[in-house]
């Protein structure tokens, strides 16, 4: 019985949570009809190979005892006369079934290739090695646009339509409990789209190895209610709080000489790099590295002081700070809420 359990588990992962990345549940359009897809063809290529298992064993049996065997004592093969009805019917068989597979993929993929009317909020997503550079663009009026990065707000039930591009290599955007993969291409900009059935957060993956970091390039989906997706989008509109004060104004200081020159923070002078992910809100996301670590201070500061031990190969520098001045950086990076 105790072997059973993990096919259970694999057949029944609507317990989402522990199965994040998992395909064989949608809380969205266009995942919906790509899992039918999913779980039609698995269906039938199964019964394919069942039956044709059987007619092989029931071959085997009916044959049994009664052929020659040659000096070595293999069996000899003789072809009675019965075969070629039996492959007369088995080839239009194959053909129909094929076709009609072929026939319901092109479908849904056309289905997933439009959005059934016009995106109400369209993205700017850039693959970038090894992280998500995210500009949210229109949404009402153009002016209210801003820059996040790795962690992606959208209203539940509401189209939203993505611009996908990459900043260097190939990489894929894959979010597969709300749609499809689409790749994201240098130099070319595809266009996907999703729309969240459900408030959640939806965990995607970078899907086109992209480098030595490629497992590391995750991005999270945070479908919300229309009302707080707008609290969202207004409060990531503005600018980083003010300055602030005692320890994090000395840390103001050491992130303009030694992180500014990588990192933007709205509102914050000399702050315009544009190398790394916007920070103006970092405290607001719940991961840092693209999803490789949890966004607290213990990991952040872990993720400033040796970068390269939690993700070798970031373009993330080591930059030898004194004790003091992590813990002065690190209050400061705590203002960004
Ligand atoms: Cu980006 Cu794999």
């Amino acid at each position: 019985m105790r072997r059973w359990i993990p096919l259970a588990l694999l057949l029944a992962p609507g317990a989402a949570g522990a199965w994040p990345m998992t395909y064989l549940v949608s809380h969205g359009w266009p995942a919906g009809p790509i899992k039918q897809l999913g779980w039609g063809l698995l269906a039938l290529s199964s019964f394919v190979v069942l039956f044709i298992a059987l007619a092989v064993l029931i071959g085997i049996w009916w044959k049994r005892g009664r052929g020659a065997y040659d000096e070595k004592g293999w069996p000899v093969v003789t072809r009675g006369p019965n075969g070629m009805p039996w492959l007369m019917i088995g080839v239009p068989v194959s053909i129909v079934l094929l076709l009609l597979s072929a026939i319901w993929t092109f479908f849904v993929l056309a289905h997933a290739a439009a959005p059934p009317g016009h995106p109400k909020i369209t993205l700017e997503i850039t693959g970038h090695q090894w992280w998500w550079e995210v500009r949210y663009l229109e949404y009402g009026e153009p002016a209210r646009t801003f820059q996040t990065a790795n962690e992606i707000h959208v209203p539940v039930g509401v189209p939203v339509r993505l611009k996908l591009m990459s900043a260097d290599v190939i990489h894929s955007f894959w979010v597969p409990q709300l749609a499809g993969k689409t790749d994201t291409i240098p130099g070319q900009t595809n266009v996907a789209w999703l729309e969240a059935g459900k408030a959640g957060v939806y965990r995607g993956q970078c899907t086109e190895f992209c480098g030595l970091q490629h497992a590391h390039m995750a991005v999270y989906v945070v479908a919300q209610s229309p009302k707080d997706f707008d609290a969202w989008w207004t409060h990531q509109l503005q600018d980083a709080a003010g300055p602030p004060a005692g320890l994090a104004l000395q840390g103001q200081g050491v992130f303009q000489s030694r992180c500014a020159i990588c990192h933007t923070v709205r509102g914050l002078a000399g702050s315009q790099g544009a190398m790394g992910p916007d920070l103006t809100h970092l405290m607001t996301r719940s991961t840092i590295a693209a999803g490789t670590l949890p966004n607290n201070s213990g990991h952040l500061a872990a993720w400033i002081s040796h970068a390269q031990s939690s993700k070798p190969g970031v373009d993330m520098p080591t930059e030898n700070l004194t004790g003091p001045q992590l813990q002065q950086l690190l209050a400061y990076l705590q203002t960004l809420k």
